[in-house]
């Protein structure tokens, strides 16, 4: 889990990124095959897991249900209990930093004649809950949640379930993968249709895993264009052999750390491109990135390939908002692509931005103006004025940039700090360990 102390950590200009790497696995796929696999009866095979924290978090609340979960070199073994199988915590799911490991394990236990208590570190119980807490109280579910000052409700919270639950027919109010799984995690112990109406398409891991994992889940289209996804439960479901992709979200901050750094020529191998979670890249090919996809392939009906990144003068634009969704979880890092482009870059419709693990529009605006960076932070986004190439001025304070236990701000922070003129400072490098061991090492290993 996330420790109090910080760890500053320095990054500075270096030559040109150069060679071959992969990144660790895709965090939404590994939080859904660790779960699963723990609802099928039987045996599920887990290669390419993801081992950050968030992850971890998953797997330890899913023992704490009478899970068995064990590791032998780098194959994950999960044996399953089936749908209804979880048992009664006795303790706490202690949740750390990760609200997907929270929203989807509270789906999960939403149907079980179970409950249990979820708490998390200072980011995560400042994140809003009403969002997954609404669906699953219609569905039948008790959930006491601690209210805020502002109305909000948090962490901690307990679930009590309830089986057998009420099927739902939901429309997402919110552009959300999380609340739609959480839905869905919901459904598979609940006797008929669980139905979402999904007006904004979100990243489709859990349908897609859900259906290999042989779950009766249809997914149409209706006349007004939303995704309409039909669960039908109780769900048996069997046990799988699953590889998990590179992480595109993770490969982000080593593709723009290559276009930013002049001679960079690097690839980055066995990426999953599913069209749900590439945004970032073709915006980058818009500002002019020179990017290419090689070995297009797919395992376990996601999309991977290899991910060829050269250095590249680039152009601010402007993000139309409809592509968030897509790349949700990118902007901080595209924030600082467009630091460095040539023009103004607008983006908008991200109030979402502001309800992750950090604040991100304000974090990212904060740290860029110590940089130096001219910006406009607006309610929905930020409006950058890049460098045109030059480097951002990080000498300009003596403070460290501020990371608020958000591991996307630290390693976005990283990454400018190639592209200062002396090198900058980030006061707490350990979220990282959510989503991203080895980051650190890696960018050196592609400097040197
Ligand atoms: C995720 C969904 C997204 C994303 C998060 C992972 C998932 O959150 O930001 O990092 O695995 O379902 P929202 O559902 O809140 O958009």
């Amino acid at each position: 889990m996330t420790s109090n102390s910080q760890t500053p950590a320095t990054f500075k200009p270096s030559g040109p990124l150069a060679g071959k790497i992969s990144v660790p696995g895709d965090k939404s796929i590994s939080h859904r095959a660790l779960i699963f696999s723990a609802l099928a009866v039987g045996k599920s095979q887990i290669t390419g897991l993801l081992e950050g924290e968030d992850v971890l978090a998953t797997a330890d609340a899913l023992r704490a249900m009478g899970v068995k979960i064990d590791k032998k070199g780098d194959a994950w073994t999960v044996y399953g209990v089936g749908v209804g199988g979880l048992m009664q915590p006795t303790n706490a799911l202690d949740m750390g930093n990760s609200g997907t490991s929270t929203r989807l394990l509270m789906g999960l236990i939403a149907s079980h004649g179970i409950s249990a208590t979820f708490t998390g570190d200072a980011s995560l119980s400042k994140r809003p809950m009403g969002r997954v807490i609404e669906p699953l109280s219609q569905m039948g579910a008790d959930i006491r949640a601690r209210e805020t000052s502002d109305h909000k409700a948090c962490l901690p919270l307990s679930v009590t379930g309830t089986c057998p639950a009420v099927p739902l027919e939901y429309r997402l109010p919110v552009a959300s993968a999380q609340v739609k799984s959480a839905i869905l995690l919901a459904g598979l112990n609940t006797p008929g249709i669980t139905r979402i109406i999904e007006p904004v398409l979100t990243r489709d891991h859990s349908e897609t895993m859900l259906k290999g994992f042989g779950a009766d889940i249809t997914v149409e289209t209706n006349a007004e264009g939303s995704r309409v996804i039909s669960l039908t439960g109780e769900a048996e479901l069997m046990p799988q052999k699953i590889k998990v992709p590179g992480d595109p979200s993770s490969a982000a901050f080593l593709a723009v750390a290559a276009l930013i750094v002049p001679g960079s020529d690097i690839i980055i191998e066995n990426v999953g491109i599913n069209p749900t979670r590439a945004g970032l890249y073709e915006i980058l090919q818009q500002m002019g990135g020179d990017i290419s996809f090689e070995n297009d392939r797919t395992v376990g009906g996601e999309p991977v390939a290899d991910i060829h990144i050269k250095h590249s003068a680039l152009t601010g634009i402007d993000v139309p908002a409809n592509i968030a969704p897509s790349m949700i979880d990118e902007f901080p890092i595209l924030f600082v692509a467009a630091a460095i482009a040539n023009g103004t870059t607008k983006t908008r419709g991200l109030h979402e931005l502001r309800v992750k693990e950090s604040d991100r529009l304000s974090q990212m605006a904060k740290g860029l103006e110590l940089l130096g960076v001219e910006l406009t932070e607006k309610e929905d986004g930020l409006i950058i004025e890049g460098s045109g190439g030059k480097p951002l001025s990080g000498g300009r304070t003596k403070h460290a940039i501020e990371t608020a236990l958000d591991h996307r701000i630290a390693m976005s922070f990283a990454v400018a700090g190639l592209a200062t003129k002396s090198g900058l400072t980030i006061g707490d490098i350990a979220p990282v360990q959510t989503s991203f061991p080895g980051f650190s090492d890696l960018l050196t290993r592609l400097a040197s």
